[in-house]
């Protein structure tokens, strides 16, 4: 009998507990309210060209979701689900709502990605622990057995990145089609070097009847969609990348990825919240993103490391750094679509939706001041190639430390990072683990060597000069 009551009480407690969890918050919609305002997770998106007051108005609503601090009221948690991309449940709950680890991992993006300034990179202590999250989701250990530790990058000049890519990937659409036209026309098998924007992805060959030789295709995916994201470079665009980050790092589970008509549940993580965050909540997000100005080479006041950074310019070509890090890449359009063209199921794209926003990067000050070439193309200054290459040997294996490989992506293969605003970003390299730009160059294995060692070798003074032109790569204010 004893024992009967026990049990009824603690059904009681626990009935009223979860009573309590469901019910819990103070969800009056007052000005001082501790949920984030700026979230509209039942509004629609934005559609078509955005005016400059509309876009301004957008923008200052990403840039408020990008530093808020998510709360209870508001969904954050994932209980039942866990970091992984496509949706998947917990095997079991996680102990504990935060876990350095597996995540929850941070309050905002912008407690991250915050140096120099917010939207910028991260220290050491902000380090992400990526794993696929199939197997190992619930990990509690920095073990890089369970996952790949990467460091904060910047996200200055992110619209232009993704534009990039966007070009870059269809063009290689075309010789694609071209290749295999080619085939077909003479009967036999026919070969095209895949070069766009002068950087070459190896060699894509066709058989007449339609079949396609991958094996010489190099830095880019078989689909040939070039993702300039992750320091693995195997994301697609700021919106699949802004859908990750907000269930990864704070179980906001976006409706596009996790709601009703993908997983059949309006709450899919089981924290007691559905429809957390809704398409104009993610579109805020990438604009904000897409519209932040890009770093630009700054000459400091010392008229020495003047001096020494025009010296550096040159022996980062005599080096072969700028075969990766190639200075400039020419830019056709200025308007950005979100959703975006090459984005798949999870990830709004602009098939999946009646019409996209556009925003047009021409209406924004910063982006008067690009150069341009003489057909009329922006030169996007990124130091950067949006290609993969391998970054070790056998007798350099600094950058080698990855135990998983992403997506398909061999584990000693990153994308070219982009150096413009490196001069504002220490430590360095994907784990954030070098403290100097020297060592981060003595670390470049692989397809670098050669660079590396012409480093190497130089006299003291030119790779003086060479750091010297680095730290002009700054992030402005
Ligand atoms: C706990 C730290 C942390 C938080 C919080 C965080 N990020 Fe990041 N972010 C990172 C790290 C680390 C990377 C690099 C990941 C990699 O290379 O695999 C990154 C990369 C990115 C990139 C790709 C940039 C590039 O050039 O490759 C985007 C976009 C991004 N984050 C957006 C966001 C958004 C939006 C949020 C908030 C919803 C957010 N991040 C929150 C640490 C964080
Ligand atoms: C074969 C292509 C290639 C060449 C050549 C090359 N790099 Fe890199 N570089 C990369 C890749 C890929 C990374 C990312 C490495 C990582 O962290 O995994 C990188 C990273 C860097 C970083 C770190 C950036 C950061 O934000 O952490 C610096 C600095 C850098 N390279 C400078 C140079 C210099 C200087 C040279 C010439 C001496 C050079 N690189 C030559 C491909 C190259």
């Amino acid at each position: 009998m004893v024992r009967h009551k026990t049990y009824a009480f603690m059904f009681a407690a626990g009935l009223s507990f979860l009573l309590a969890f469901a019910t819990t918050g103070l969800s009056k919609d007052v000005s001082w309210a501790e949920k984030t305002s700026a979230l509209t997770p039942s509004a629609s998106a934005p559609t078509g060209t955005l005016t400059a007051n509309e876009l301004k108005e957008l923008t200052a609503r990403g840039e408020a979701l990008f530093k808020a601090t998510f709360t209870d009221l508001d969904g954050v948690g994932r209980p039942g689900a866990t970091q992984a991309i496509l949706p998947t449940k917990a095997r079991s709950k996680a102990l504990n709502k935060f876990a350095r680890t597996s995540g929850l991992d941070a309050g905002s993006c912008a407690a991250c990605h915050n140096q120099p300034f917010i939207g910028g990179a991260g220290d050491f202590v902000t380090n992400v622990f990526v794993s696929e999250g199939f197997t190992n989701a619930d990990f509690d250990s920095t073990d890089p057995q369970f996952s790949n530790e990467r460091g904060t990058n910047h996200l200055f000049g992110a619209g232009l990145i993704e534009l990039l890519a966007r070009e870059m990937s269809t063009d290689l659409a075309s010789h694609r089609k071209q290749v295999l036209a080619d085939a077909r026309k003479v009967g036999k098998s026919a070969s095209i070097t895949l070069i766009t924007k002068g950087v070459n992805f190896g060699i894509l060959s066709a058989d007449p009847d339609g079949l396609l030789d991958l094996s010489n295709i190099t830095g880019v995916d078989d689909d040939l969609i070039v993702r300039p994201f992750s320091q693995k470079g195997v994301m697609t665009s700021l919106r699949q990348f802004s859908v990750n980050a907000m269930n990864h790092h704070h179980g906001m589970q976006a409706d596009e990825r996790f709601g009703d008509r993908w997983t059949g549940e309006a709450d899919f993580d089981e924290d007691g919240h559905n429809d957390e965050v809704g398409a104009a909540d993610i579109s805020a997000l990438v604009a904000w993103q897409a519209t932040l100005p890009s770093p630009q080479q700054t000459f400091p006041k010392d008229e020495d490391w003047q001096q020494a950074a025009i010296e550096g310019e040159k022996a980062f070509g005599e080096f072969g750094c700028d075969t990766c890090h190639i200075k400039a890449l020419p830019l056709k359009v200025l308007s950005f679509s979100d959703p975006g063209p090459f984005d798949v199921s999870g990830t709004l794209n602009s098939t999946s939706v009646k019409d996209s926003a556009i925003y047009d990067l021409s209406l924004l000050a910063w982006t008067g001041s690009l150069e341009r070439n003489e057909k009329g193309e922006i030169l996007v200054p990124l130091f950067g190639d949006l290609k993969r290459h391998t970054m070790t040997d056998q007798s350099n294996e600094q950058l080698g430390n990855e135990m998983l490989s992403q997506r398909f992506v061999d584990r000693t293969i990153f994308l070219t990072s982009e150096l413009w605003g490196v001069g504002s970003t220490s430590p360095y390299g994907h784990r954030n683990d070098f403290t100097t730009l020297d060592s981060i160059i003595r670390a470049h294995g692989g397809d670098a060597a050669f660079s590396k060692k012409l480093y190497s070798d130089a006299s003291e003074d030119s790779r003086l000069a060479l750091i010297a032109f680095l730290k002009t790569l700054v992030i402005q204010p």
